[in-house]
């Protein structure tokens, strides 16, 4: 085989590895459509309609604790459970922020009975963020903030 033709051969491979892997339902690649079922395999406390909506959601809960993916997941499957990463502590995490907005809302319905007001206070919602502020352990004094 001339140079010419190994180089053609090994492009053309590349080109179709890339073709199959957009191809698999590989989640990182789908598009934002409603897929015929809510997307993800092993879900058990978040429910999204689209691919993008899930993978929005893992990156504003990555950048609210500074870490990475590989924090709560073995990267070559996300649907995995492992005990050595983060990820069930952040299924109770998301349960209990998700319980903090009820809370939240009961409190604000006791008092504020203009539906307009009721519903802008109401967007302002208690997330990751809100405790983490960036950090793995969430700042619990002024100091800790300023380290
Ligand atoms: C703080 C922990 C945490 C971080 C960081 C995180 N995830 Fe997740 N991820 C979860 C949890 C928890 C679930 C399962 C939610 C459930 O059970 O409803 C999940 C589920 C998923 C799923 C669905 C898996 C399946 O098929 O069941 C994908 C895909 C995913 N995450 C991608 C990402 C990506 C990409 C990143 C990095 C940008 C990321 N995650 C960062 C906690 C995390
Ligand atoms: C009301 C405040 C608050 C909110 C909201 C909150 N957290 Fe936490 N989180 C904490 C505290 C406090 C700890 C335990 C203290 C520590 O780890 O230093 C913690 C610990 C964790 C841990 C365990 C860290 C470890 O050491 O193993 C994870 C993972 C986590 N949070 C993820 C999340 C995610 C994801 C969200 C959003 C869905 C969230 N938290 C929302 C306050 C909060």
């Amino acid at each position: 085989m001339s140079l010419k033709n190994i180089l053609y051969s090994a492009a053309l491979l590349i080109a179709l590895c890339s073709l199959a892997l957009i191809a698999s339902d590989s989640p990182l690649w789908s598009e934002e459509k409603p897929l015929s079922k809510p997307p993800g395999k092993n879900m058990q406390v978040l429910e999204f309609e689209t691919m993008v909506q899930l993978q929005t959601y893992m990156k504003e809960i990555t950048d609210s604790l500074g870490v990475t993916c590989k924090y709560c997941h073995e990267i070559r499957d996300f649907s995995r459970d492992s005990e050595d990463l983060h990820k069930n502590k952040a299924r109770e995490m998301i349960v209990m922020t998700k319980e903090y907005n009820l809370r939240l809302a009961e409190f604000y319905k006791k008092f504020i009975t203009d539906e307009e007001q009721l519903k802008q206070k109401l967007e302002n919602k208690i997330t990751c963020f809100t405790c983490h502020r960036g950090k793995e352990h969430p700042p619990a004094t002024k100091a800790d903030v300023e380290k």
